[in-house]
């Protein structure tokens, strides 16, 4: 029976695919804190949950004994744990939200990889790192925290891979476009917030709110995202990485240069607000 430590088994995305798993065969350590949707994967064939608070090295050294008691070995480690937000970074509290999102996106990834490292080398397992198309796609205003830990996650990823090559350990970035999770809630619960104590941003942020709704509303559905993490585990060569959901309007940007892009958000500030800065463009 294949073995694998799934961090995020309690959120959106990691339960579906943690369920999947456990259908086709797969023995899940499925982490995460939240107690009560650990109780609940608790009552799936196959799954072992182990609460696990990942931005916690001692947390994560302990889950490492629950799993020894049950495997000396591990086929896979995958890093679903993620935060998001909705944020500005002159307004509010930029700091501590993004050494949050930084603390659990990035570091969680790092500890977790490599506490766990010789139980995945015993079975010449692999890795799976979520990031997400913050990871590559040009960064928006106002998730910054976000943008900038999921580049942070794919640079070490990427790094990693070539790390392990050495060593037979694929290394996998999973890259998600908007999918319809707690994740979602989060932007749109952020977004008011921030709008609501703004004062820069107090004429723009109530104009843009329907593009930030539909946004929100641009979903993907899960089973999508479900069958790419199953063919990144179970495939035999592996892909560098799997992109799934990418947003069609946002990767339009992907081909125009970052002055036009800049433009862009120009034009739509200036038509929503009442206020935009004279300059935005003088260093552009
Ligand atoms: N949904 C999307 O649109 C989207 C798009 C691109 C990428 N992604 C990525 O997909 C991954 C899963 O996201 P999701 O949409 O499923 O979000 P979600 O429903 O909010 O789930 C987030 C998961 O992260 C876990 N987590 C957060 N802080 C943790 C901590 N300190 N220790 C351990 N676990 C922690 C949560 O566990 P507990 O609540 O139990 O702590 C939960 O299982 C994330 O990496 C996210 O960045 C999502």
């Amino acid at each position: 029976m294949k073995t694998v430590f799934f961090t995020g088994a309690t959120g959106g995305l990691g339960t579906s695919c943690v369920k999947e798993l456990a259908y086709r065969g797969w023995k899940v350590f499925a982490a995460g804190t939240n107690e009560d949707k650990l109780r609940e994967l608790a009552l799936l064939p196959n799954v072992i949950p182990v609460r696990t608070d990942v931005t916690d090295l001692e947390d994560i050294r302990a889950a490492l004994k629950k799993v020894k008691a049950h495997t000396d070995r591990l086929d896979a480690i995958v890093n679903f744990a993620g935060l998001t937000a909705f944020a500005s970074m002159i307004e509010g509290d930029p700091v501590s939200i993004t050494k949050k999102l930084f603390d659990v996106n990035v570091m969680g990834s790092v500890m977790v990889n490599f506490v766990f490292f010789d139980m995945l080398l015993k079975a010449k397992g692999r890795i799976i790192n979520c990031s997400s198309e913050a990871g590559w796609m040009t960064s928006q205003p106002f998730a910054a925290p976000y943008f900038m830990s999921k580049r942070a996650l794919e640079a070490y990823n990427d790094s990693l891979r070539r790390e392990l090559l050495y060593l037979g350990i694929p290394v996998v970035k999973i890259q998600p476009g908007p999918f319809m999770t707690n994740i979602t809630k989060v932007i749109a619960e952020d977004f008011e917030k921030v709008t609501a104590g703004s004062g820069h941003y107090a004429d723009l942020l109530p104009r843009v709110r329907p593009l930030v709704e539909m946004g929100l509303k641009q979903q993907c559905a899960q089973k999508k995202l479900v069958f790419v993490v199953i063919k990144a585990l179970e495939a035999r060569k592996p892909r560098l990485s799997y992109r799934v959901g990418t947003s069609r309007l946002l990767s339009l940007l992907e081909i125009l240069p970052d002055k036009t892009v800049d433009r862009i958000y120009l034009m739509l500030f200036k038509h929503w607000g009442k206020h935009p800065g004279k300059t935005s463009l003088a260093h552009a």
